[in-house]
C-alpha cells in the first residue's frame, strides 16, 4: 500500500486513539510489526497557538519514522496554518484529518463526524491542508455518517480524491452508532468502488489478524486501520505483519512476557508525562486490558490497577504467575463499546449541506475522539 511517497507494508495501521496512542504506546505496537502508527488526535488551533500540552502530545521518539499526525479542525484557514506549521517545522511525515470523532462536544459544534455533511466545507478544509502539506501525504478518516438517515462516506470519498488526498479510511459505523453494534464492512466494500483511485482503508472491529485479512478478502479495501483490538496487546502487530506475509505465526505471550511489557509501558508513560504519578494513573485504565482472559484475582488486578508509583506497580507485576499461558478467547471486542440515542448537532445543522460557514467554538476544550 502506498500513502502518497509512503511505501506502508504491511498495509495496517494503528488507529488514533486519544488519550491511548501517545509516544511510548506507539512504540510498542512499533516495535511487534511495522505499519503507519498515528498519534492521538490533535486540535489545530491549539497547535497553532503553541499550546504547550499540544505541543507535547505530537513529540515522537527517536525510533519512531514515518511520523504520523492526526488533526481536528473545522476552520479552513486554521488547518492549513497548522499543516504548514508542521511542513515548515517537520514535525511529522504524514497528516491524517480527523473525521470521525463522535463525542457528543464535538459534534454539538460541527466538527468530527458531523463536518463530512456539509459538503463544501468538507472539500475546502481537505484543499487547505492538501495546499499547504507539500510532500506530506495527508488522508482523511471518517465515519459512515451521521446516521443512516444521513449517509456522507460517499460524497466525502469522493471529494477527498478530487481534492488531492493521499487515502482515505472509514470507521464503518454511524455517529449514531458510537461503538456499538457492529462494524458494517459492506460499506466498505461500496467506498471502494466508489474510490478507485486512492487506498482506501477499512476500520472497524478487527480482533485478531485474521480479521484483518477477512476484511480485505471481503471488502477489496487496500489496508486496515486497528483500533481496540490492540488495547492491551500490542503485539497484535506482530500477528498482523505475519499474517500479510501469509505465515500462521501468531504471538502468545505468557503472563509474564506481558508483565514486562506493562512495565515498560508504565515507564515510558512516566518518562513522556515528566511526572510519575500522573504517568502510573493514566496506566490504569490498561491494566484490565493487559490481562484480559488471564486469571488473576480481585485482590491482585485492583492493586495493580491503583499502584500510585512505578515501584507499587512493579511489585504487584511481580506477583503474578509469570508462566501462566496465554489465554484462549482473547480475539474478542476490548474498549469502548454502545450506542447513542442521537447525535448531537447545532442547530439547524442538516439544513442545507451545501452551507460553508465555519462553525463557532468547534476547537475549543476538544480531545479525543
Ligand atoms: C479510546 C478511543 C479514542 C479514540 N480517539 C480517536 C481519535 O482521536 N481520532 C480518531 O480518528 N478516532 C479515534 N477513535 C476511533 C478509532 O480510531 C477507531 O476508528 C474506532 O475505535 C474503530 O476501530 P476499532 O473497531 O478497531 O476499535 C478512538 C477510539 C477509542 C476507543
Amino acid at each position: 500500500m502506498k500513502i502518497g511517497p509512503i511505501e506502508v507494508w504491511p498495509p495496517v495501521v494503528l488507529a488514533p486513539m486519544a488519550g491511548i496512542t501517545n509516544a511510548p504506546f506507539r512504540v510498542l505496537c512499533r516495535e511487534q510489526g511495522a505499519g503507519l502508527f498515528v498519534c492521538e488526535m490533535i486540535t489545530t488551533r491549539a497547535l497553532v497557538e503553541r499550546n504547550p500540552k499540544t505541543l507535547r502530545m505530537i513529540r515522537f521518539a527517536e525510533s519512531e519514522t514515518p511520523r504520523s499526525i492526526q488533526l481536528y479542525g473545522v476552520d479552513p484557514v486554521t488547518v492549513g496554518r497548522a499543516v504548514a506549521m508542521i511542513v515548515e517545522e517537520d514535525l511529522a511525515d504524514h497528516i491524517d484529518l480527523n473525521f470521525g470523532c463522535p463525542v457528543p462536544k464535538v459534534t454539538r459544534r460541527g466538527g468530527g463526524s458531523a463536518l463530512p455533511y456539509k459538503r463544501h466545507l468538507l472539500r475546502r478544509i481537505l484543499r487547505e491542508a492538501v495546499a499547504n502539506a507539500g510532500p506530506l501525504p495527508v488522508t482523511m478518516k471518517m465515519r459512515k455518517g451521521i446516521d443512516d438517515d444521513h449517509l456522507t462516506y460517499l460524497d466525502a470519498g469522493r471529494i477527498a480524491a478530487e481534492e488531492g488526498v493521499a487515502a482515505v479510511a472509514l470507521h464503518a459505523r454511524t455517529a449514531r452508532q458510537h461503538y456499538g453494534g457492529v462494524a458494517d464492512w459492506d460499506a466498505i466494500a461500496r467506498l471502494k468502488e466508489a474510490v478507485s483511485e486512492i487506498p482506501v482503508l477499512g476500520n472497524g472491529d478487527i480482533w485478531c489478524a485474521d480479521d484483518a485479512l477477512r476484511m480485505v478478502a471481503e471488502t477489496g479495501c487496500d489496508g486496515v486501520v486497528v483500533g481496540r483490538g490492540c488495547l492491551g496487546r500490542p503485539w497484535l502487530f506482530a500477528d498482523l505483519e505475519h499474517a500479510f506475509d501469509g505465515s500462521s505465526e501468531r504471538a502468545r505471550p505468557t503472563l509474564g512476557e506481558v508483565a514486562a511489557v506493562m512495565a515498560r509501558h508504565a515507564e515510558g508513560l512516566a518518562a513522556c508525562f515528566d511526572v510519575e504519578r500522573y504517568a502510573v494513573a493514566d496506566f490504569r485504565k490498561h491494566v484490565g486490558w493487559y490481562l484480559k482472559g488471564f486469571t488473576v484475582g480481585a485482590e491482585l488486578r485492583r492493586e495493580l490497577a491503583t499502584a500510585e508509583s512505578l515501584d507499587g506497580l512493579r511489585a504487584g507485576l511481580a506477583k503474578l504467575e509469570h508462566d501462566q499461558p496465554w489465554p484462549p478467547n482473547t480475539d474478542t471486542p476490548r474498549g469502548k463499546s454502545g450506542e447513542r440515542a442521537k447525535v448531537l448537532l447545532p442547530d439547524g445543522w442538516l439544513d442545507d449541506p451545501w452551507d460553508c460557514a465555519v462553525p463557532a467554538d468547534a476547537e475549543s476544550d476538544i480531545s479525543g475522539g
